[in-house]
């Protein structure tokens, strides 16, 4: 598996924002939105492109295009939170979505919802959740992919714990890891420390 650590100023930045527990729900969302942007730049780099002719006022130019965009598949409920910054630079890009919930007792993967047809016939897919801690819901998503017929699977994440980045290393199914930081380590509660806490309540939770 190729770990791909995005050095940036402006993904530094973004990913300060969602750590600070004083940033509110707004902008927190927006730091979310912004930081998928500059992570699924880099989680593009080598997708295939072609070339055409397009014809500028002056004459006619080789352009290139995005052979076929890869699918999105946002881990729900926190990786909708990186869907928007995704779909704005792959505006085509097909989009599945697969529930799956840690269960805070146990840790282990609790699916609930998988809507990714059952035949990718070989595309590339994006697989979406800013928190990869234990690393069981990305290995349980990447898994149900496994079994769809993709192409590579390139899963981009905000932060990720060492212990989640050999998850899924040992899964052998993943094709590149794209993640903004890897963090110390996970707390008792399997929580990443620093982190920036629980992502799907920052988003969408009540409290
Ligand atoms: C969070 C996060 C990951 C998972 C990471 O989701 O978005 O999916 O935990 O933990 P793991 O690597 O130990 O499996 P959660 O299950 O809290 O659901 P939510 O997105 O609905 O909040
Ligand atoms: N899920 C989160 O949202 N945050 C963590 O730190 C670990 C799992």
């Amino acid at each position: 598996m190729i770990t791909t650590v995005v050095d940036h100023p402006l993904a530094a930045q973004a990913l300060t924002a969602l750590r600070d527990e004083t940033t509110t729900r707004a902008t927190f969302r927006q730091a979310m939105d912004d930081l998928a942007g500059i992570l699924v730049y880099e989680a593009t780099r080598s997708l295939r492109t072609e070339s055409f002719e397009v014809r500028t006022p002056l004459t006619t130019t080789t352009g290139v295009r995005v052979a076929e965009s890869p699918m999105a598949v946002p881990v729900l409920r926190a990786g909708l939170g990186m869907l928007r910054g995704v779909l704005r630079l792959l505006p085509d890009a097909p989009t599945g979505f697969i529930g799956v919930a840690r269960n805070e007792e146990t840790l282990q993967p609790e699916p609930y919802m998988n809507s990714v047809p059952l035949d990718l016939g070989g595309r590339d897919v994006l697989v979406l959740d800013p928190m990869l801690a234990t690393g069981g819901s990305l290995a349980h998503a990447c898994a149900l992919l496994h079994d769809r017929n993709p192409g590579r699977l390139t899963c981009v994440c905000v932060l990720a714990a060492p212990e989640g980045v050999k998850r899924l290393e040992v899964s052998g199914l993943v094709h590149e890891l794209v993640v903004a930081a890897i963090d110390d380590h996970l707390n008792e509660m399997a929580y990443i420390v620093p982190g920036l806490g629980d992502a799907g309540d920052r988003l969408y939770g009540t409290a």
